[in-house]
């Protein structure tokens, strides 16, 4: 390599450039937090404001991944027919697809291929926390729907250097993907996500397990974590949205225990996952 790499304060001026994340959906996931107070009516009056957030999240719901009973038209119905934590899972997917109309060069990737993998990870993580019997998810679909979001900074806004990601890796096969991250950059995409997560104010379990996903030592320290870590893991096994790193990393042994998912459960949750992603993708990319 020619030049020094960037550091993270170098990273960050550049990365500044890229816009909140929406204001639109900070408000409405504010209001959702009053799980039993939330006026439907209101929380619409603040989604439909942004006429992109509300045009994906009508189609996500549409798809059959959500299971709704039947079509929906407005955000209204759609509400009345979704549980809370499913209106922030939509709502969060929705904002994310904004960030991706440009492919991810230097990760291999284009919008669709990172989107889905972080859907499927959201709809993994929701999966895996039903069948081990945590009923307020409370932050796991944040986490899990928002753990690459570094990847997608970079990918578009330190465009250069990311490039020469694919290079240094092709050129030096034994490094692992982090590694060659740091090399070219300065960074990972774990920090940078966590960093900007803080930035945009969202809670701390949630920019730690961002921080934490690919770490083997920190990804055992919370549950949450753990989930989050262990969803994109076998996301990454079953090939959705593959990048350059999908086998450069470990998994630690505690890594189940500390999600607190048994063994017999992986199996029926990739299955279970697999069905509502090739939902996903036959209502919106058809
Ligand atoms: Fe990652
Ligand atoms: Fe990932």
């Amino acid at each position: 390599m020619n030049r020094e790499a960037p550091i993270l304060d170098e990273i960050f001026r550049k990365v500044d450039r890229i816009p909140n994340f929406p204001e639109t959906a900070q408000r409405a996931l504010h209001m959702l937090q009053e799980e039993d107070r939330v006026d439907f009516r209101e929380l619409e009056r603040v989604v439909r404001h942004d006429a992109a957030i509300t045009a994906n999240f009508l189609k996500l719901v549409n798809s059959a991944a959500f299971g709704l009973p039947r079509r929906v038209n407005s955000l209204l119905q759609a509400f009345s027919l979704l549980g809370i934590n499913q209106i922030k899972f939509v709502l969060i997917a929705s904002c994310l697809g904004e960030y991706l109309r440009e492919p991810i060069k230097g990760y291999n990737l284009s919008p669709q291929d990172i989107w889905m993998h972080s859907l499927a990870c959201g709809l993994m993580a929701e999966i895996l926390a039903r069948r081990a019997g945590l009923h307020r998810p409370e932050n796991l679909y944040t986490a899990a729907l928002l753990h690459d979001i570094g990847k997608i900074v970079l990918g578009l806004y330190v465009e250069g250097e990311i490039q020469e990601l694919a290079k240094v890796l092709a050129e030096n096969p034994d490094l692992t993907f982090m590694q060659a991250e740091w090399m070219v950059l300065g960074a990972d995409h774990a920090i940078v996500g966590a960093e900007l997560l803080r930035r945009w104010k969202f809670p701390k379990e949630v920019y730690f397990a961002v921080r934490a996903h690919h770490d083997e030592s920190l990804m055992i320290q919370s549950h949450l974590a753990a989930l989050t870590a262990l969803s994109n893991a076998l996301v990454n096994l079953m090939g959705i949205g593959a990048g350059l790193d999908t086998f450069a990393y470990h998994l630690p042994e505690g890594l189940l225990e500390a999600a607190r998912v048994s063994e017999k459960d992986l199996f029926p949750a990739i299955v279970e996952t697999f069905e509502k992603v090739e939902n996903l993708k036959s209502s919106f990319f058809s």
